[in-house]
């Protein structure tokens, strides 16, 4: 089967597009290398922006994953007219696209953001969606626009990720766990906004092992799928952290408290992909610690403006690119 991954040359991309050759996918990412390319070889790639794909360019492909757009919240900020485009319209259009031609699965990158801030409960995929802030709600507009085409000839699935970590050949130190690991060497101190706020985690191999299952789902499967190991406070995870530094490393590790409002608090159920899809998730966030310590040589300097997507975005948008 060829499989081709939009916006597969990110953070979540570099590990799910060699995971897909490895299981015998004819893989093909389209992206435009906005964080260069850190592919192996054997992975053919098309350095170009998604909205130029036509018919003859999606035609060979028997599955699409949509991994691109404005992947966090301060980049959905710095340009939020941009972020509607990227993440609202172009998965829409490409999904659309992609039916025309052919293509009979259209998997989609949501995001757990779409829950907004709720209050002590825990969401399914039937909960309702309450987020007021560009980032969340590009992204339930994606997801929208890919799941009403869905139809006997067309799977499509969405799969609401909860914060990912660990990692990746594309790294990134703008993610809970890896900031505060980042935080916790340079400076030996881990802040904590707020505490007790809600966040859904999972690591960057388990969410590439979720599109992997999604891949191999029935054809007559199409939905939305929450995925995640697990619901964390942030105080949890900050003493998660500090914990593994401290143990594998001998390193002390201080953990200095604010009280910021957030207005992103949401736990999930993740029964549902667990149920239809067959996702058990298997690293825990001691283990996406482990990660980011057994990886360390491959990233020597904390400090480099690739690691942070807000800072290359804002030079690409200097640029006019
Ligand atoms: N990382 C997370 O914690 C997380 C959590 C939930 C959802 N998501 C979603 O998962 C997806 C992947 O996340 P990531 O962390 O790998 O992001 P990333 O920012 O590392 O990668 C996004 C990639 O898309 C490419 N791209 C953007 N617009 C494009 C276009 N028009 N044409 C071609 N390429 C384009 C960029 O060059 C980049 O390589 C995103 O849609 C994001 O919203 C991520």
């Amino acid at each position: 089967m060829r499989i081709l991954v939009a916006g597969g040359a990110g953070y979540i991309g570099s590990v799910l597009a060699p995971m897909l050759h490895e299981h015998g996918y004819e893989t093909d990412v389209c992206d435009l290398l906005w964080f260069g390319n850190h592919l192996p070889p054997e992975i053919r790639v098309m350095e170009r922006n998604l909205f130029e794909l036509n018919d003859e360019d999606l035609r060979p492909y028997e599955q699409v994953i949509f991994l691109a757009g404005l992947s966090n919240d301060p980049m959905a900020e710095f340009n939020p007219a941009r972020n509607f485009i990227e993440n609202g319209a172009l998965p829409a259009y490409l999904a659309f696209r992609a039916k025309q031609a052919g293509v009979r699965r259209f998997i989609y990158a949501s995001s757990c953001s779409v829950y907004g801030y709720t209050m002590h409960e825990l969401y399914d995929e039937d909960s309702p969606v309450t987020c007021g802030y560009p980032y969340g709600i590009s992204k339930l507009g994606g997801e929208r626009g890919v799941l009403q085409l869905a139809g006997s000839e067309f799977s499509a699935i969405a799969l609401r990720q909860g914060t990912v970590n660990g990692y990746s050949p594309r790294m990134r130190f703008d993610l809970i766990v890896n900031t505060m690991f980042k935080t916790a060497l340079t400076d030996g101190v881990i802040t904590v906004n707020n505490p007790s706020i809600w966040r859904p985690l999972i690591e960057v191999r388990d969410t590439a092992t979720a599109f992997l299952r999604a891949v191999q789902a029935d054809h007559g499967i199409s939905g939305v799928f929450n995925v995640a190991l697990d619901n964390f406070t942030v105080g949890q995870v900050a003493d998660l952290v500090k914990d593994t530094v401290e143990e594998i490393l001998g390193q002390k590790v201080r953990i200095v408290m604010k009280n910021v409002q957030d207005y992103r608090n949401y736990k999930v159920s993740c029964e549902r992909a667990k149920t239809i899809l067959g996702f058990a998730p298997k690293y825990s966030v001691p283990q996406m610690v482990g990660s980011l310590i057994n990886n360390r040589a491959r990233y020597s300097n904390f400090e480099d403006d690739n690691y942070y997507n807000i800072r290359v975005f804002e030079k690409i948008e200097r640029q006019g690119r």
